[in-house]
């Protein structure tokens, strides 16, 4: 391969686009270049890869410890033989789960340890929609006025999933943390701060999406407010905001820890399966605790008492506050 050239997004604060390399033949020096941008630009474009389920595992690899590799990120089944199976309903918890992500969210922040790194890699696409997009929490958090900047400096916020797609979509996934989405559903909720210092590079980010609420210190009418003001400052800017169109073989990869992202609405009888692959964060950074330390009861109680309100002022929403049945 020749030189990796890493271009910069045009007229963005974030975001690159990398070529002259192969995903599935890369170097030590080659990883060591692309590391080096991914944590100065937040997030990579890599066109024309055509990598498989083994090989995004594989890259991800690099990067850390993997939540899960190579994974359908898809609204249909893939068979062992590669073949496609029918499309999902959009009444089923997969469906609503791919919906729900159509909100800005940094990805796990509802898991004990949020994530660091997300790939996806495009295998069918809709012609029209289903984009991915990304918002710099760093370039938003600098250019918050420094009111704002010391009123949020020692505030934190619950994070949950329950929380989100009941707020989102009036969805009431079971809290019960069992079947193919306990990791996702489950009772817990977990405290983290709205300013995020990057562990790696040490520049300070916002650090909320969908699954932030209930800031304690805050009433729950200041704590909705703050959240919401915080997301729709960052994604205010274009230059903070990149729109990716999907084409077949690209691979894109983001830093969970300093970019927010989401899924863009498209026709869902169409397919769409794009490879996914999600590596850990780091515990010294990106743990807030486990379930079953005694600060875990404080967020059970907080999500406890936000879905009865959100049972409540659901109703009228897309799912209209009920739950899935499998
Ligand atoms: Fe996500």
């Amino acid at each position: 391969m020749g030189d990796i050239e890493i271009t910069p997004m045009v007229d963005k604060k974030f975001g690159a686009i990398a070529t002259g390399l192969d995903l599935k033949n890369l170097s030590d020096e080659e990883f060591g270049q692309l590391h080096s941008a991914f944590l100065e630009h937040g997030f990579l474009l890599f066109p024309d890869q055509h990598i498989n389920e083994d090989e995004s595992i594989e890259f991800g690899r690099r990067f850390g410890e993997l939540e899960f590799g190579g994974a359908p990120m898809a609204n249909q089944k893939k068979h062992e033989d590669g073949t496609f199976g029918k499309i999902y309903d959009l009444q089923s918890q997969l469906m609503r789960t791919n919906v729900g992500n159509e909100a800005w969210h940094t990805d796990s922040t509802y898991k004990p340890i949020a994530s660091k790194v997300a790939m996806l890699s495009a295998v069918v696409v809709p012609e029209e929609g289903g984009q991915t997009e990304l918002a710099d929490l760093r370039s938003g958090y600098e250019s918050l006025d420094e009111q704002t900047k010391e009123l949020i400096s020692g505030l934190s916020a619950f994070h949950s999933t329950n929380f989100s797609q009941a707020n989102d979509l009036g969805d009431f996934p079971d809290t019960n943390g069992e079947g193919l989405y306990g990791e996702v559903y489950h009772g817990e909720a977990y405290l983290r701060p709205l300013v995020k210092v990057h562990p790696e590079t040490g520049k300070p980010n916002l650090f909320v999406g969908r699954h932030a609420f209930g800031i304690p210190g805050l009433s729950r009418e200041e704590s909705r407010k703050l959240i919401k003001s915080l997301i729709d400052h960052v994604v205010s800017d274009d230059s903070r905001v990149y729109s990716h169109n999907w084409t077949v073989g690209d691979t894109l990869l983001w830093d969970n820890r300093r970019a927010l992202h989401r899924a863009r609405p498209y026709d869902y009888s169409k397919p769409r399966y794009l490879i996914g692959t999600r590596v850990a964060g780091d515990p010294a950074s990106e743990l807030s605790y486990f379930p079953e330390d005694p600060e875990a009861e404080a967020g059970r109680k907080a999500l406890t008492e936000e879905l009865e309100f959100l049972r409540e002022e659901t109703k009228d929403q897309m799912y209209g506050a009920t739950t899935a049945s499998f």
